[in-house]
């Protein structure tokens, strides 16, 4: 299944993400800017905030209690679409998701 990025800059990249990975993983994995994962992906930074902008969002799972609290905590401005990208975890259903990187992470 693939996940398109869409950049601070508009710029547009699909890569591919193994099923089971998470979407912060497979975005350092193909250094994606834009995207840090500071903890490791235990929801516990919020620098892997990304905003889900379409596909098949019913898919997608429910906000965890950890993400919720961190989403807060994002340094851009959280919106009804921001997402921890290291608690999406890639599944066939998810294929062709896209998702926009916000202006900053830090
Ligand atoms: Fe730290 Fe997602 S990588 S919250």
């Amino acid at each position: 299944p693939k996940v398109t990025f869409i950049g601070s800059d508009d710029k547009q990249t699909q890569i591919e993400v193994p099923v089971g990975h998470s979407l912060m993983e497979a975005a350092i994995h193909a250094n994606i800017n834009g995207i840090l994962g500071e903890c490791g992906g235990s929801a516990n930074c919020a620098t892997c905030h990304v905003y889900v902008e379409s596909g098949n969002l019913d898919a997608l799972p429910e906000v965890g209690v950890v993400e919720e609290e961190m989403l807060d905590a994002t340094s851009s401005e959280r919106t009804e679409k921001s997402r921890l990208s290291c608690q999406l975890f890639m599944t066939e259903a998810l294929d062709g998701l896209v998702v926009r990187l916000p202006p900053t992470q830090a």
